[in-house]
C-alpha cells in the first residue's frame, strides 16, 4: 500500500515536473481564486467596483450587470475578506477555481502537447505563428519576413513603427494594400497584454492578407490600405509572457505622477489600463483612480506614450480612415460605440448592420456565436476606450472592439480557459475572424463607393 502510494506519487512527480518544466512562470498565481459572483442590486454592482478598487480583485468578465454572471480572481491574501463581504451583503459566490496557476499551467500543458503533435504529423514544420503564442521579438521577426515573402509583398505592404513604448519597443505596423487602394482601414491587436489570442488573431489575419497580394483578380487590397498593428502594448505582453499571466496593463511606472491634474497617484504599482487612458469623456464611467487597479486610467488623459502613439497616427490622416477594428479576448462580441455611457451615437443602424454582417460570416464558419451591441449597452459603462476615441476624436465612422473567444457564457465548453485559450485554438479563430472581417470590409466597398474618389493615403 504505502509502496503503491510511492510509486504513484513518484510517476506523478516524473510528469509533472517534465511536462510543466519548460514553463517560465513562476508559481505567483499559487492560491489565487477564480470565483464566479451574481450580482442582483445595484449595491451588489458598486459592492464589486468597490472590490476592484480596493482589494486588487481583478475582474475578467467585461460584462458588470444585475442578473449576469461576473468572474474575478482574488489574490490569496484577500480571500477571506471578499468572501466575508459577499456573505455579509447577500451575494452568492462559487468557486470555479483554487489556485489559479493550475490553470494557467493547464492551458500551457495543452499547448506544448498539441505543438508536439502537430511538429509529428506534418514533417514540414507549420509556422509557428500557428502554434504558438509569440515573443516580441518573434513577431517583429514574423512581420520583418512576412515584408520580403515574395516580390509583390515588397512592393504592396510596408514595415514601420508607431512610435515606442515607455520600455522602448517599436509599435511596428504593417500596411498591405495595393497601388490602387485609395480607402484606409486601421485595425489593432494586444493592448491588453493577457489577451494573448488577439495578436496571435492579427498575425493570423496578416499572412492571409499576404496570400492575397499575388491574386490578379480585384480584391478588397485593390480598395483598401490596411493597417495592421498586432501588438500595442508589447511591454504589458512580454511582462505577461513570462512574469504575470494576468497582466492586463502598460508598464510605466506610477511612482512619479507629478503632472497629475485629477487625482495624486504616485504609487509602487506598476502600469496604466491603456484602454481606459484615451482622452475622450476620460474618467467619466467604469475606470479606476487606483494605480494597483488592473483598470487604472492614468494620472490624466492621454498620458501613455502606446495611447499617444496611435492617437498621432490616427490624427495623421483622420478625414480617411473608413474603419476602425481593436481586438480583444474574450466573450465573443462584436461591439460598437459608446463605451462611456448609454448613448448611442446618432449613426448606429449602420453600425450595427455592419456589426452583423461581420459576425454573421463569422459564424458560418464554425457556428461561432458573437452577440452584437453598443459597448455601455452590452457590457458596462466604461469610459477611456480606443473605441470611443477613434469614433469621437478620430472621426472614424466604423469602429468596433472585438472580443474574441472563448464565450463568457459557463455553459460554453471552453469559456473556463478564458484569457488562458491553449494555442489550439489560434488557428480556428483565426480562420473565422478573418472571413468575419473581410465580409466586413466587402460590405464597406459597396455602401461608400462614391467617397473614395476623394481619399488619399495617409
Ligand atoms: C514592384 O514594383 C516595381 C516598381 O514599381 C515594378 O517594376 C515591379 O514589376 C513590381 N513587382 C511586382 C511583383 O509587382
Ligand atoms: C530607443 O529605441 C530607439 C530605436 O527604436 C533607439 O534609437 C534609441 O536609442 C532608444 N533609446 C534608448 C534610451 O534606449
Ligand atoms: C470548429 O472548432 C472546433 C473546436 O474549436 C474544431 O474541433 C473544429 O474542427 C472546427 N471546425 C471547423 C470547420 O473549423
Ligand atoms: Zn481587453
Amino acid at each position: 500500500m504505502l509502496f503503491e502510494m510511492w510509486t504513484s506519487f513518484i510517476i506523478y512527480w516524473i510528469l509533472f515536473t517534465y511536462s510543466y518544466a519548460n514553463n517560465n512562470y513562476n508559481n505567483f498565481y499559487k492560491g489565487h481564486e477564480l470565483i464566479r459572483v451574481l450580482p442582483k442590486t445595484n449595491e451588489h454592482l458598486q459592492l464589486i467596483r468597490h472590490f476592484e478598487d480596493n482589494y486588487e480583485v481583478d475582474r475578467w468578465s467585461e460584462i458588470l450587470q444585475i442578473n449576469r454572471d461576473i468572474k474575478m480572481s482574488l489574490p490569496q491574501n484577500q480571500v477571506s475578506k471578499i468572501k466575508q463581504l459577499c456573505k455579509q451583503y447577500g451575494i452568492d459566490v462559487t468557486i470555479l477555481n483554487n489556485n489559479l496557476d493550475e490553470l494557467i499551467k493547464k492551458s500551457d500543458h495543452i499547448s506544448k502537447q498539441y505543438k508536439k503533435r502537430i511538429q509529428r504529423s506534418i514533417k514540414d514544420r507549420i509556422p509557428h505563428h500557428l502554434t504558438d503564442y509569440l515573443t516580441y521579438e518573434q513577431i517583429v521577426q514574423f512581420l520583418n519576413k512576412q515584408h520580403n515573402r515574395s516580390p509583390s509583398s515588397k512592393n504592396f505592404t510596408s514595415l514601420f513603427s508607431i512610435g515606442n513604448t515607455y520600455e522602448n519597443r517599436s509599435i511596428w505596423t504593417i500596411r498591405i494594400g495595393k497601388p490602387s487602394a485609395r480607402r484606409n482601414i486601421l485595425m489593432d491587436c494586444g493592448i491588453h497584454a493577457r489577451e494573448f489570442i488577439s495578436p496571435a488573431t492579427c498575425l493570423y489575419m496578416i499572412d492571409k492578407l499576404i496570400d492575397e497580394v499575388n491574386n490578379r483578380k480585384v480584391s478588397i487590397l485593390s480598395i483598401f490600405n490596411i493597417y495592421i498593428i498586432p501588438l500595442l502594448n508589447p511591454d504589458g505582453y512580454e511582462y505577461a509572457q513570462t512574469e504575470r499571466r494576468m497582466w492586463r496593463k502598460n508598464r510605466s511606472p506610477n511612482n512619479n505622477n507629478n503632472n497629475y491634474y485629477y487625482y495624486n497617484t504616485n504609487s509602487n504599482c506598476m502600469g496604466v489600463d491603456l484602454n481606459r487612458n484615451f482622452g475622450y469623456h476620460w474618467m467619466e464611467n467604469g475606470a479606476s483612480t487606483n494605480p494597483c487597479s488592473e483598470t487604472y486610467a492614468g494620472p490624466k488623459p492621454d498620458s501613455e506614450l502606446e495611447t499617444q502613439s496611435l492617437q498621432k497616427f490616427i490624427k495623421k490622416s483622420s478625414q480617411h480612415w473608413d474603419a476602425y477594428l481593436t481586438f480583444h479576448s474574450y466573450g465573443q462580441y462584436w461591439i460598437y460605440p459608446w463605451g462611456f455611457a448609454l448613448y448611442m451615437p446618432d449613426d448606429y443602424i449602420e453600425l450595427k448592420n455592419k456589426a452583423q454582417i461581420g459576425s454573421e460570416a463569422l459564424k458560418r464558419v464554425n457556428g461561432t456565436l458573437y452577440k452584437i451591441g453598443s459597448a455601455a449597452n452590452l457590457l458596462y459603462e466604461s469610459a477611456g476606450g480606443s473605441d470611443d476615441w477613434a469614433k469621437g476624436v478620430g472621426k472614424i465612422k466604423y469602429v468596433y472592439t472585438v472580443e474574441l473567444r472563448p464565450s463568457d457564457d459557463m455553459n460554453d465548453a471552453h469559456a473556463h480557459f478564458a484569457f488562458m485559450l491553449p494555442s489550439t485554438f489560434i488557428e480556428p479563430v483565426g480562420q473565422e475572424t478573418y472571413v468575419g472581417v473581410k465580409e466586413f470590409l466587402r460590405s464597406l466597398i459597396t455602401s461608400r463607393r462614391q467617397i473614395s474618389l476623394s481619399q488619399k493615403k495617409p
